[in-house]
């Protein structure tokens, strides 16, 4: 009995040491802040768990934030971050035009800011920049479309439409653009026709990403343009919030035979429209790998070492060229998805079900 005694007061005494061991080192371990625009795109909510359990797993403490897609939310959730202690600040904004007051307080406080997918632009605040290759991801889109079309080698002409995301997201010109160098010289052609006209990014941006928004704007293009049993061939949209909402437009007024479709995220939405045949592609940016960089980069920053660069000439923000880490995108359908999304333990066969 006293034996049994002892071992359970040795027992908790090893215990209550453990924990307040765990305590000490919570204590003494720096903070970093990691602000979020919104929890309603799924892609948001895998990067910010990402961020958080990899910052953790090297023993920092996380402050993480989503803000509802509203700027003042953002804006006062990075100020309370500053005034908090955190030591760097991720940083994925809302709208990467808006946040030059409260860039300033970080650079008086010497917080280091990264900018995480979306470049924050106009401030001298942002020492690094994590992101995928936008470029490429528009590349890749154009590319799909050049390819499923067989634009080089079919009479055509194929009629395309054209759809992108929020103008505030500097990513948009990385997207939309980076489709253009690939579709243009067919549009110049006439290989490609647009038969609403609409091809210029200004017009065919979508305020938020919003899905409703791209569903209305589809829905009054397809009733204008293609009531008369037009055939619409392809639609270049940039991601797959917009894609969503294309497809919707086109499951509830529209009869031809189905168009190649964009994406880019391989949301759970959209793959299941992958495998039913109404988005064609979707962009893969496996958010693992993204969050694993930036940890590279706060630990790097914290501990006074080289942050990981591979990219020191294409983004500017306005202040100068930001070094930045580009992962790789590539791109998944409905011939390859099984490989890259379930292979890879990114999703489970039954999630896409
Ligand atoms: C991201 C995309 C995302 C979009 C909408 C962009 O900045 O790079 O992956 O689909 O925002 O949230």
């Amino acid at each position: 009995m006293k034996k049994i005694l002892s071992l359970v007061l040795v027992m908790s005494l090893l215990l209550s040491m453990a924990m307040v061991g765990a305590t000490a080192m919570a204590e003494g371990s720096q903070l970093v802040g990691v602000a979020m625009p919104t929890k309603d795109l799924q892609r948001w909510n895998q990067d910010g768990e990402n961020m958080k359990a990899q910052l953790e797993a090297v023993g920092y403490q996380v402050d993480l934030q989503y803000a509802s897609n509203d700027i003042s939310t953002q804006v006062s959730q990075i100020e309370n971050m500053i005034s908090g202690g955190c030591e760097v600040l991720v940083l994925a904004s809302i709208d990467g035009e808006s946040l030059g007051t409260v860039m300033s307080q970080a650079e008086e406080a010497g917080i280091k800011v990264i900018a995480y997918d979306r470049l924050i632009m106009n401030s001298t605040a942002v020492s690094y920049y994590a992101t995928f290759d936008n470029w490429l991801v528009g590349v890749k889109q154009g590319e799909y479309i050049r390819d499923i079309l067989d634009l080089d080698n079919a009479e055509g002409p194929f009629n395309i439409e054209f759809i992108t995301g929020d103008p505030g997201d500097n990513n948009i010109n990385f997207f939309f653009d980076g489709a253009m160098s690939i579709l243009q010289p067919y549009l110049d052609a006439g290989k490609l026709v647009c038969p609403s006209g609409q091809t210029e990014k200004a017009v065919v941006a979508t305020a938020n990403w919003a899905t409703d928004a791209a569903q209305a704007r589809f829905e009054n293009l397809l009733a204008s343009y293609y009531g008369d049993g037009t055939v619409l061939n392809a639609v270049l949209a940039s991601n797959d919030s917009t894609a969503l909402g294309v497809a919707n437009a086109l499951a509830s007024s529209y009869t031809g035979e189905y168009p190649v479709l964009t994406g880019q995220d391989c949301d759970v939405a959209s793959v299941k429209n992958m495998i039913a045949g109404t988005q064609s592609m979707s962009i893969f940016k496996d958010t693992r790998t993204l969050a694993a960089k930036t940890v590279e980069m706060v630990d790097a920053i914290l501990k006074g070492t080289e942050p990981p660069i591979n990219d020191t000439q294409t983004y500017d923000n306005g202040t100068g060229i930001i070094p930045s880490f580009l992962c790789e995108p590539v791109f998944a359908d409905i011939n390859n998805y099984k490989e890259i999304l379930i292979d890879s333990g990114y999703y489970t066969e039954d999630s896409l079900k």
